[in-house]
């Protein structure tokens, strides 16, 4: 590592912020790094004794494999203790920390009307509660609970229940389709699902009952019905009664239990389940290149450690602070960085249900107002969706509270990032832009606040414990200013332990290519002050504003419409996605491509997937370009979507006239 030059504008910590700080300058930074790759025994068993083990760990704090040709790979933190993740985030703060008073939430709704605050203590007894009513329904030690709710208090309470009693959540974004969900129950055998009545997103009334019995209703179909009970929290009767009656929540008494009915009669006190270090926490599905969303799974021990040592370290965690991430709990982003992080800092935080346009494009700002947010992390797409808007709306509210700004989810263009910086953060906030992934469990590329130089479009410097390279074509490291594959060189405690039920497909995903290093799926540059830039996915997945896609799991809902003979999915620019979706689709012999086809089209991969997959242009494609062996030649197609005459060699294309074709074909505005 280097330590930064001046080739690039810099943007240096602000002195005031350094005072106080984790990690007050690069020097430190520096120095702790050093310790955490030679001694990481010395460095992780230092974090780990801020934490409650029930039993200490018996051997070395990390062990690993991380080359599939000397056996299969596995990682290990903190073997041989036991430990509770739900007593570590709570008990530990309302007992031992005496924070029972603070506030671990404030809850905003989707309206400013509704809003609640729920203090460390609140939390506790709500999360046992909980914990009992899943026992009283017969979840035991191990077993999957699937959650498919929206970002309400009971999203936090079922998910540290679960880890309270060891069982094993999986949580579904509240905006994926019945299809999707189903899948996922599946998939990992789940014995629970929790779900609400429904919920406002905008203006926009989601009947979420009704889309958790229709995936019931498929798993059933299926023949491999796993779940016995869902249990459904009626939140809308709570929030708006008179929508409630309207809505009519699906209700079947022999599967269904009513979430306010049972909390009230369980006990405000439940056990915590002692666990092994490597014994699993949860599982999370992120889209996989195949088309089928892969479990990732996380453990216990190395996910709390790493969690909680990355929001303290990269917000630079203070008492008094504010801290709001606007991501869903559905995506990793919401576990490690609203749930697990900020709660195992004792952290007081927003919860928010909403959406950054409703009922006004300045609510983002409001809400930072409301509460004097001092930390706030969201997506780009989010920031130029808001930049669209102007001034106007950002200057009617006061955001002098803010200290550190945060990005995730994808790559942040320089106009955002200059108007994130002087717009929102008043040229007073660093912007710490953070890579990592659902695989990495938390960042793994990001600058520390007060500690980096920041670079606008960098993720600047590997966390703590972290040992990125750049590989070539022909796995051969490269030095210095380079530009490659970005893989680690060995594991850090939160990286994922395997896909659930499936090794081979872990091994094959992410440690294959190059023996000896986890494969990050990405291209990389490193620049000669060794600051790290990410480049765009080197498989077939697509960020569509910061969620991942699986081109394949797209075409395959194309081509599951009668009308469809095959199709491809590419990516296009998108002003504020980032991403969108550009979809050639053949048609089968007589088959019309009209405008009903287009919609129905569209609904289909809705209904499939989920609306974050809606494609934006759906293309007639008489043909495809296909190379002499019939692999579609999917550079020619991006190439095409983006209007991009200069087509390079196209020797290898079995009939070049296709080509012609489908220029005259294109779509100029979205369909
Ligand atoms: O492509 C990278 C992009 O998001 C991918 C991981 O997506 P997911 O597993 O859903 O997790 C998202 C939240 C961590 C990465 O492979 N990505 C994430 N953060 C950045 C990013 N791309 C560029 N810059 C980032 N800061």
């Amino acid at each position: 590592m280097v330590v930064p030059g001046s080739q690039h504008k810099m943007y240096h910590p602000p002195k005031d912020l350094q005072k106080d700080a984790h990690v007050p300058d690069f020097d430190r930074y520096l120095e702790l790094y050093r310790k955490s790759i030679e001694e990481p025994d010395v460095f992780w068993k230092e974090v780990a004794s801020d934490f409650y083990w029930k039993k200490p760990p018996t051997g070395q704090i990390l062990q690993y494999n991380f080359d599939v040709t000397k056996g299969n790979i596995f990682v290990k933190c903190m073997e041989g203790a036991t430990t509770n993740m739900c007593y570590n985030v709570l008990d530990r703060n309302v007992k031992d920390k005496n924070l029972g008073e603070r506030v671990a939430f404030y809850w905003e709704g989707n309206s400013p009307a509704h809003h609640e605050a729920i203090t460390y203590s609140q939390l506790l007894g709500q999360v046992c509660r909980c914990s009992n009513t899943l026992k009283q329904m017969g979840v035991r030690k191990g077993d999957r609970v699937a959650i498919y709710l929206p970002m309400i208090p009971e999203l936090v309470y079922t998910m540290l229940a679960c880890t309270r009693i060891g069982a094993v959540h999986s949580i579904v974004f509240a905006g994926f389709s019945a299809e999707s969900l189903c899948e996922r129950i599946m998939d990992s055998q789940c014995s629970i699902l929790v779900t609400a009545d429904g919920v406002y997103r905008g203006e926009k009334l989601i009947n979420l009952k009704q889309i958790a019995d229709e995936a019931l209703e498929k798993c059933r179909e299926k023949a491999s019905a796993t779940v016995t009970r869902c249990l459904v929290v009626k939140h809308l009767r709570t929030q708006d009664a008179d929508v409630s009656n309207k809505l009519q929540t699906p209700w079947d008494a022999a599967c269904d239990v009513c979430w306010e009915e049972v909390m009230g009669q369980v006990s405000e006190q439940c056990e915590p389940e002692w666990l092994d270090a490597e014994d699993p926490l949860f599982i999370l599905y992120t889209s996989g290149s195949t088309g089928k969303p892969k479990g990732v799974l996380h453990t216990v021990a190395g996910y709390l450690l790493y969690t909680s040592l990355t929001f303290k370290c990269v917000f630079d965690h203070q008492p008094d602070d504010v801290y709001w991430c606007t991501a869903d709990i559905g995506w990793i982003t919401g576990h490690s960085y609203i749930t697990y992080g900020p709660l195992a800092n004792g952290a007081t935080s927003v919860l928010f249900v909403g959406i950054p346009v409703h009922p006004h494009v300045g609510r983002f700002w409001e809400v930072i107002e409301k509460y004097r947010v001092t930390k706030f992390y969201t997506a780009p797409t989010a920031i130029r969706l808001l930049m669209k808007y102007g001034l106007d709306p950002v200057q009617k509210y006061d955001l002098s509270s803010l200290r550190i700004l945060g990005t995730v989810g994808e790559p942040i263009n320089p106009e955002a990032w200059h108007w994130y910086h002087e717009v929102i953060g008043q040229k007073r906030c660093p912007v710490v832009d953070t890579f990592w992934q659902t695989e990495t469990g938390g960042h793994v590329l990001t600058p520390l606040p007060a500690a980096t130089p920041l670079k606008p479009g960098s993720a600047t410097f590997p966390f703590f414990g972290v040992e990125p390279t750049i590989l070539n074509e022909h796995g051969e490291e490269l030095e210095g200013e380079a530009e490659g594959y970005l893989v680690f060189r060995r594991p850090w405690p939160g990286i994922m332990r395997t896909l659930h039920g499936n090794q081979e497909r872990f091994e094959s995903t992410y440690f294959k290519k190059f023996p000896g290093f986890y494969v990050t799926g990405m291209g990389c540059r490193r620049d000669r002050d060794g600051y790290y830039w990410i480049a765009g996915r080197i498989d077939d997945m697509i960020n569509v504003s910061g969620h991942l896609l699986s081109t394949a799991e797209v075409e395959a809902s194309l081509t599951d419409h009668g009308a469809v003979a095959e199709a491809a999915v590419v990516s296009r620019p998108h002003t504020v996605k980032g991403e969108c979706l550009y979809c050639f689709v053949t048609l089968k012999d007589c088959r019309e491509f009209n405008r009903t086809l287009v919609d129905e089209l569209k609904r289909r991969v809705r209904e499939k997937i989920g609306p974050i997959a809606t494609p934006d242009f759906i293309q007639n494609a008489p043909a495809l370009p296909k190379t002499r062996s019939g692999k579609i030649m999917r550079r020619v197609l991006r190439q095409i979507a983006r209007n991009e005459k200069d087509l390079g060699d196209l020797s290898t294309m079995a009939d070049p006239k296709v080509v012609e074709v489908l220029f005259n074909h294109r779509c100029e505005t979205a369909s």
